[in-house]
């Protein structure tokens, strides 16, 4: 039997009336296109993660680009980030003609480690993106305060914390933008691409939006260019079913990490550290091994599927060769991203599942 390593089917069957009926209500009113739907998912979302206003967009890598347009940032300035995450966030930094300065993860909780971060500050650094990867919330009090003595901005890479929070504060509402991705895997996931940028500052507001959407507040009135990176109705639709059930699918997901957590450590296996400051919503579940391959092999022949975020660092990706960043930059990623490996989590994931899951992984294991 199939264990998957995430099923988007179930909870589809689990609120499918619902679905369809958002989905038939655009298609009856034709909101295609920054509508009713767009307005209404941004004003939950925001109440969902506390914050003062959300922009709905295309995409979340698009989210970082226009936080980062919004904020000013472009070429002949430094964007500190950390070297664990998914591409998407350098990617962003690129795409606006900044330079991206790396910086190492924690051993423990696998997120940006906020005691490198100032002896990467030049007089070109403009801004900080911590990414609340694995759902984690990175340590937000650190990172705002060396922000506001180096008087820089602050974006969170919110693409993967959905309703996390840092002091019982959301994720996204301590910087100045965060960053959300709706990607049909992640813990709110639309049924095609969208993204969402939270603000705080009624002003930053104003321009993220208009970076959403040609620069305009009027029709057919440009201040600037800035091209088009709008949410889709239909998705903000289905969005938006799903945000109401988004509190009892973390809830489920914590239930889980927590019997994960019950099994596997009296085994001695490495799993994310969660601040007590932190609400982590583990949108991925993460052990370590010394003989990754040899695991994945063995759940491959049962068929219980697992991935490996990220497999390989971002200093050392093909595409950002020019940085010039060698081996052994930043061990702590290094190390991480040869042994890391992420089992099965989704809210309909059974404990029978996690326990087939956990007993095989326990008999091929090397810690
Ligand atoms: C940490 C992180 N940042 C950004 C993104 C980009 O989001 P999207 O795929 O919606 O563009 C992702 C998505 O996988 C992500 O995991």
């Amino acid at each position: 039997m199939t264990i998957n390593f995430v099923d988007l089917d179930a909870q589809y069957q689990s609120i499918k009336p619902e679905i369809q009926e958002a989905i038939n209500g655009i298609l009856e009113t034709k909101d295609f296109i920054h509508g009713k739907s767009v307005e209404a998912f941004s004003k939950n979302f925001s109440i969902a993660q506390g914050s003062k206003y959300t922009v709905g967009c295309a995409n979340g890598t698009s989210a970082i680009t226009v936080a980062l347009r919004a904020l000013g940032i472009g070429p002949g300035d430094e964007v500190i980030s950390v070297a664990n995450s998914f591409f998407a966030t350098p990617e962003a930094i690129a795409e606006v003609g900044a330079k991206i300065v790396f910086v190492d993860c924690e051993a423990d909780t696998y997120s940006i480690d906020t005691k490198q971060i100032e002896s990467k500050i030049t007089a070109k650094t403009k801004c900080i993106i911590p990414v609340h990867l694995y759902g984690n919330p990175s340590n937000m009090d650190a990172v705002m305060a060396i922000a506001k003595k180096h008087k820089l901005h602050v974006i969170e890479d919110c693409a993967q914390s959905h309703l996390a929070t840092w002091n019982n504060k959301g994720t996204g509402t301590f910087g100045d933008c965060g960053t959300f991705s709706f990607y049909p895997g992640k813990n709110l996931g639309a049924y095609g691409d969208a993204g969402a940028i939270t603000v705080q500052n009624d002003d930053l507001h104003k321009l993220v939006a208009m970076h959403v959407n040609h620069g305009r507040t009027k029709k057919y009135e440009h201040d600037f260019c800035a091209g088009n990176f709008r949410m889709d109705g239909i998705q903000a639709a289905i969005l938006d079913v799903k945000l109401k059930h988004l509190k009892n699918w973390t809830e489920k997901r914590r239930e889980l990490a927590c019997y994960y957590e019950g099994l596997l450590k009296p085994h001695g296996f490495k799993t994310i550290t969660v601040r007590p400051e932190a609400y982590c919503v583990y949108h991925i579940y993460l052990i370590e091994v010394s003989n990754r391959d040899e695991v994945m092999n063995h759940f491959k022949k049962l068929d219980i599927q697992c991935g490996v975020h990220y497999p390989i660092p971002l200093h050392q990706q093909p595409a950002l060769k020019h940085l010039e960043y060698k081996k052994g930059d930043f061990p702590v990623t290094e190390k991480a991203s040869e042994r890391i490996l992420s089992l099965p989590m989704y809210a309909e994931l059974t404990k029978s599942e996690v326990e087939k899951v956990c007993s095989e992984l326990i008999k091929v294991a090397k810690l």
